[in-house]
């Protein structure tokens, strides 16, 4: 079964934890790790900042050392803090044996500081884009977009995030803004270790759903502890996963308010209980801890719960009761300690002013199919739907968009700037979040059902199901040329290392 068929369900019920009874997760005595709070990297004041991508050795499990990749640390790059209206300089140096390209995902910047596959750094060279920041407040983020090794290197650890201040804007100074304190990033990833520790990745044992790890790490820890204040906290949720869409919650079924998506805040707080994220996704969100001594964060894999033929709520329950169940979710448990100082304010009842186009404003449709092609005329055939044995090594499948694999030679469309455009784009099979460059969009169908108000503000990534329109209407602000175009794609990993991908350019019109 497809985890397709979870969301539809997940999303068309309205579904909520009411009245279920969530165990804490197994963890009995052992000690957890501490959250790790990746370092700050200050871009505020024009200064570089240095980031240097190297080989490196993490501890996910105690004991265990995991060769990895990082950016300026062992696994992952620290947390760079950028302001609008500001200039970000980037110095990034590849100590690595194998060329890498580092995509900011979210930016508003021109497709030649993009950081797309054309703008790959050979062993040992460097790169030094220089960013305008001009877009609101946003959790964004960064990662390998190296050509055909974009799920390989994002994998071993070539991430990080990225978090745009708005000084001028008085709603984000109301907000929980003490990064590490009340303001935690987490990046949520799956990973599989094999017995000597090393992580295992695989692009051509890759199913057709992508690289699924085993064990959930957040912020390349598993099942960490964060100490937090006793009033609100905001959390950067950041899927960084190859593949995996997450189902989150809490462990006492409590509600939390979305306050942002992927670019920037929402008009108002959402009220949320459960929550799904497909990779490449962000979210933030409020959860106030004024009358607790914790609250526990669980990462559901969906295609876990999909695999209950009862519905979502049995398939919740059934995961943590029982001992035949798969291990509880993982999870980020935030424990209050009153030593530390609260914010306690209100969240602003209005966060942000999002205008859409009318409609005589767009002034151009394209569409966009999504399709899986089961390799042909390599024996292996085994037609739609076909049986879960054939679902290991897809390695030699196709994944297209418009009947196209990725060609980085050539380019598939050609936008002119500053023009309103509605994006229709249908997944022929299976489920993807398909994201675009150089932009953040709105959504106006999500697999054909109007925008939830949790999903009318800025994105740039977006669910399409299985045989479903999704619609986005969308505006480039910046140039991007033949050169250094912009890519949309499919944010598996895999899919998007297997050619689900494709190459635009900005320009303005000539003549
Ligand atoms: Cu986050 Cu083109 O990617
Ligand atoms: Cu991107
Ligand atoms: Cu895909």
């Amino acid at each position: 079964m497809s985890l397709t068929l979870s969301r539809r369900r997940f999303l068309a019920g309205g579904l909520s934890l009411t009245g279920v009874c969530l165990a804490g997760p197994s963890w009995s005595n052992t000690a957890r790790p501490a959250l790790p709070i990746p370092p700050l990297a200050d871009g505020t004041n024009g200064e570089p900042v240095d980031l240097t991508i190297r080989t490196g050795l993490w501890s996910f499990k105690p004991g265990v050392m995991t060769p990895t990749l990082g950016i300026n640390q062992d696994y992952l790059g620290p947390t760079i803090r950028t302001r609008r209206n500001t200039e970000l300089n980037l110095n990034y140096h590849n100590t690595l044996t194998e060329g890498v390209s580092v995509h900011g995902h979210g930016l508003h910047v021109p497709g030649n500081v993009d950081g797309g596959p054309q703008l790959e750094m050979p062993p040992g060279e460097r790169w030094q884009p220089t960013l305008s920041i001009v877009q609101p407040a946003a959790t964004c983020w960064y990662h390998s977009h190296t050509h055909g090794k974009t799920g390989t290197q994002t994998y071993r650890g070539l991430a990080g995030m990225m978090i745009i201040d708005d000084d001028d804007d008085a709603v984000s100074k109301e907000l929980p803004n003490r990064y590490g304190l009340d303001d935690l990033p987490v990046i949520i990833q799956d990973r599989t270790f094999d017995a000597a520790g090393r992580l295992v990745y695989s692009l051509k044992d890759a199913g057709e759903d992508g690289w699924f790890g085993d064990t959930v790490v957040i912020n390349g820890a598993m099942s960490p502890v964060a100490d937090v204040p006793a009033g609100k906290v905001r959390l950067r949720l950041l899927n960084g996963a190859n593949a995996r869409f997450y189902i989150l919650a809490f462990a006492d079924n409590r509600t939390f308010y979305k306050i942002a998506s992927d670019g920037g805040l929402l008009e108002a707080p959402v009220p949320m209980k459960l929550m799904e994220m497909s990779p490449g996704e962000r979210c933030e969100i409020i959860v106030d801890l004024s009358e607790d001594t914790s609250a526990e964060l669980l990462t559901f894999f969906e295609d876990d719960i999909d695999a209950e033929e009862e519905g979502i709520l049995s398939g919740l329950t059934g995961l943590l009761d029982g001992p035949a169940q798969p291990a509880a979710p993982a999870s980020l448990l935030l424990k209050v300690d009153r030593s530390l100082v609260a914010h306690t304010a209100p969240v602003p009842e209005q966060l942000a002013t999002i205008i859409r186009p009318s409609e005589s404003e767009i002034k151009q449709v394209r569409e966009f199919v999504l399709e899986m092609d089961h390799g042909e005329g390599d024996g292996s055939h085994t037609g739609h739907g076909g049986d879960h044995a054939a679902h290991a090594g897809h390695g030699n499948m196709n994944m297209t968009i418009n009947g196209a694999v990725m060609d980085m030679s050539v380019i598939n469309e050609r936008v002119e700037r500053g023009v309103w455009e509605r994006w229709r784009i249908r997944s022929d099979q299976g489920a993807h979040p398909f994201h675009v460059h150089g932009c953040s969009f709105l959504i106006e169908q999500m697999e054909g059902a109007n925008a939830t108000a949790d999903q009318r503000g800025w994105k740039d990534t977006v669910v399409l199901d299985d045989d479903d329109w999704s619609e986005i209407v969308v505006r480039f602000d910046y140039l991007a040329s033949e050169d250094y175009p912009y890519m949309y794609h499919c944010h598996i990993l895999e899919h998007e290392d297997q050619g689900m991908m494709g190459q635009f350019t900005v320009t303005d019109k000539t003549g």
